[in-house]
């Protein structure tokens, strides 16, 4: 893993934008694995911005994310795929016909299914992870198994609260109880993995997943076997590193 630890969010989002321009201009039909959260805001507006002034084109781009709520729809404002449709592909020429946000609504398992062999026949170039307090990436809570693919997911109590008071005005029981997330096995597989973690409360989380055994109780601490991670953080999220 290699670890680079920034000032302050800005800093970090300018570097992870330069590492996804990087990506697409490199490759123009790239596939990148997305992620949704308050944690990549600042580096999709950073790669709109990029797009406006520079020119760089997401038209051949296909995109797959991370994960979504269970029983919505993607029109539902809490959505993730509304949460990337605001923050992201609304800015840029991406052609939504490329864009992948798993299917929360309707046969969800058969879905999870089709996005396994999407996955599998577009490897992804690089995907983009946040990491949740309780050390979660994408929805995979503690206890997922390092082998596990695109599934049906029960969400912490901590998940729940977090999400609640970041998107949901603070409102718990409108947070749905489940989501269907891309496993860990498929996030592993990408070729390249960017995670960002900002602020005190992802410390410890941070922590464990750099310096602590490899566990499925922090479920992040199986990156430490991926051959190209590279994690942007900033100095309050850091501050429980050893070294
Ligand atoms: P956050 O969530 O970006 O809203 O902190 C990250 C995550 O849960 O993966």
């Amino acid at each position: 893993m290699e670890v680079i630890i920034c000032k302050n969010k800005d800093e970090a989002s300018t570097k992870a934008c330069e590492i996804m321009v990087g990506i697409v201009k490199e490759n123009p039909k790239a596939v990148l694995g997305l992620a949704t959260g308050s944690t990549p805001v600042q580096l999709y507006a950073k790669m709109i911005e990029d797009h406006k002034e520079n020119g760089t084109s997401y038209k051949d781009i296909q995109t797959y994310n991370l994960d979504e709520y269970f029983g919505l729809d993607q029109s539902h404002p809490q959505s993730y795929h509304y949460f990337m449709c605001h923050h992201l592909f609304n800015g840029l020429d991406i052609n939504m016909d490329n864009v992948h946000v798993p299917k929360g609504k309707g046969n969800v398992e058969e879905e999870a299914q089709k996005y396994n062999e999407m996955l599998a026949q577009n490897p992804l170039d690089i995907q983009l992870l946040g990491i949740g307090s309780n050390g979660h990436i994408g929805f995979n809570e503690p206890g997922t198994a390092f082998d596990s693919v695109t599934h049906v997911v029960d969400l912490k109590q901590s998940t729940i609260e977090d999400n609640a008071r970041l998107f949901f005005d603070g409102k718990i029981d409108d947070v749905p109880r489940q989501a269907v997330s891309m496993g860990i096995a498929n996030i592993m597989q990408a070729k390249k993995v960017l995670l960002l973690a900002f602020g005190e409360g992802k410390a410890e989380a941070v922590k464990g997943m750099v310096e602590g055994p490899k566990t499925v109780d922090l479920p992040a601490s199986a990156l430490q076997d991926h051959p190209d991670c590279v994690l942007i953080i900033d100095e309050d999220a850091a501050k429980l590193l050893s070294k």
